[in-house]
């Protein structure tokens, strides 16, 4: 078996990894970043409709999920969206913000996957592709590493890196090696999730649903104290959409969820509006016209609301604004990681150094990326966190 010696290995060639090795190379360090896939950046790839939502200019720790909101701090503060945003432009990669502070590739996803790899190119790193780890143990000079796969080989190095991100979509080869390598390690996991992700209703209510599939509106959905206010979707299975797909991270099982239509609007002034201007519509008629038709046919029917609106009463039409801003459902469970964007939980960050994402007990192992506990909201804070701790453990090694 050949022999080889690296400053450092990064195991990972995805946003996180990449993004590491370009900064570790840079410094001088001989480093190798091996992934099990046939391409670098898969997820880069197919990211935000294959136009990549790099980053999100707001970006700042509220925006992430973590067993310590403080953690990622440091990272974000000292590699920040604006330092991204230099590197795409000093790339000529032409973006723009779609809403909400997030910005997208006006081309294609591969600009951002073309970028990394000609940065870590110019910066001197080497990249094996169809590799994966063996074993790893840890030695007096480090670590020995053994590769198999395309590229079989016992590697030396002073510095392991793990980026091979979460276990969302295994289609993609998502795998939990970066959790089993914290567990050899002695280091803690918090339970992992799907987040980001559609959530399932049971047989009851998808058989009231099903007839809302394709159907989107705008809403503000609320889990215990937090809320977003976005588009959300009723699917064949349940619902989907930003607005879901972000409160997903934070929903339990068991818990309901608060679905408010129209949220910008109130709805209980206009249905009174309604009945002094338009007394002789029907209440599904004047739901239809501030929300989208089929949507408010299947309240009305649901709710079983009917008769013309002039001739109901003030008490009755309060009760409806309630529903269209107040209504409660209970999905039965999430899609999972087949389709979640992310992995909630991971590496606990209790055992890592925030500034440097250096283990603490274990010194020259790295955990960056997806694979440590900390979770975006939908909108680029993810590759954000990605570019960020893979900056932060690239510039401390
Ligand atoms: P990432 O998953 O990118 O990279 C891990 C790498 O490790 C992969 O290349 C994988 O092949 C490799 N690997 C895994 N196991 C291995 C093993 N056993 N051996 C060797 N290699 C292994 N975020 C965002 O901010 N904006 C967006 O637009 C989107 N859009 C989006 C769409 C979809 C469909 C998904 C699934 C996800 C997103 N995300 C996103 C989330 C974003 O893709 C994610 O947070 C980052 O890619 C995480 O970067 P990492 O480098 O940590 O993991």
């Amino acid at each position: 078996m050949l022999n080889e010696t690296f400053d450092t290995v990064v195991l990972g060639g995805g946003a996180a990894g990449l993004m590491c090795a370009i900064h570790a190379a840079s410094r001088g360090g001989r480093v190798l970043v091996l992934d099990h896939a046939k391409a670098p950046g898969e997820k880069i790839r197919i990211s935000g409709g294959g136009r990549c939502n790099f980053t999100n200019t707001g970006a700042t720790a509220r925006n992430y999920i973590s067993g310590n909101p403080h953690f990622a701090k440091s990272a974000l503060g000292r590699y920040t969206p604006r330092d991204f945003i230099a590197l795409v432009e000093k790339h000529g990669i032409s973006y723009h913000e779609k809403t909400l502070g997030q910005l997208f590739c006006d081309n294609s996803a591969r600009d951002i996957i073309a970028m990394l790899l000609d940065e870590l190119a110019e910066a001197g790193g080497d990249l094996r592709l169809n590799t994966t780890l063996q074993s790893l143990s840890q030695n007096a000079e480090g670590f020995s590493a053994v590769l198999a796969g395309e590229s079989t080989a016992r590697v030396q190095c002073r510095n392991f890196v793990v980026a091979c991100g979460g276990k969302s979509i295994p289609k993609m080869g998502a795998t939990s090696l970066g959790y089993q390598l914290a567990d050899q390690f002695g280091i803690a996991v918090t339970e992992t999730r799907a987040g980001l992700v559609p959530l399932t209703f049971g047989e009851n209510l998808l058989a009231e649903f099903r007839e809302m599939a394709g159907v989107a509106a705008d809403a503000r959905i609320s889990c215990g104290k937090t809320a977003f206010e976005e588009a959300m979707l009723f699917t064949h299975r349940g619902l989907s959409g930003p607005a879901i797909l972000q409160i997903s991270s934070y929903w339990q099982e068991k818990q309901k969820i608060r679905i408010a239509f129209l949220p910008g609007l109130d709805v209980c002034a206009a249905l009174m509006n309604f009945k002094r201007e338009n007394a002789r519509k029907t209440i599904g008629t004047a739901l239809g016209e501030v929300l989208p038709k089929r949507l408010a046919g299947f309240l009305t029917r649901l709710h079983g609301w009917s008769g013309v609106i002039g001739e109901m009463s003030d008490r009755k039409l309060t009760e409806i604004a309630g529903i269209v801003h107040g209504w409660e459902v209970l999905p039965v469970g999430t899609e999972g990681y087949r389709t979640a964007e992310v992995t909630l939980g991971g590496v606990d960050t209790g055992a890592l150094n925030s500034r440097t994402l250096q283990a603490n007990n274990v010194r020259g192992l790295y955990f960056i990326g997806e694979v440590v506990d900390v979770t975006g909201w939908l909108g680029g804070y993810n590759f954000q966190w990605a570019w960020s701790s893979g900056w932060a453990a690239g510039t401390a090694i």
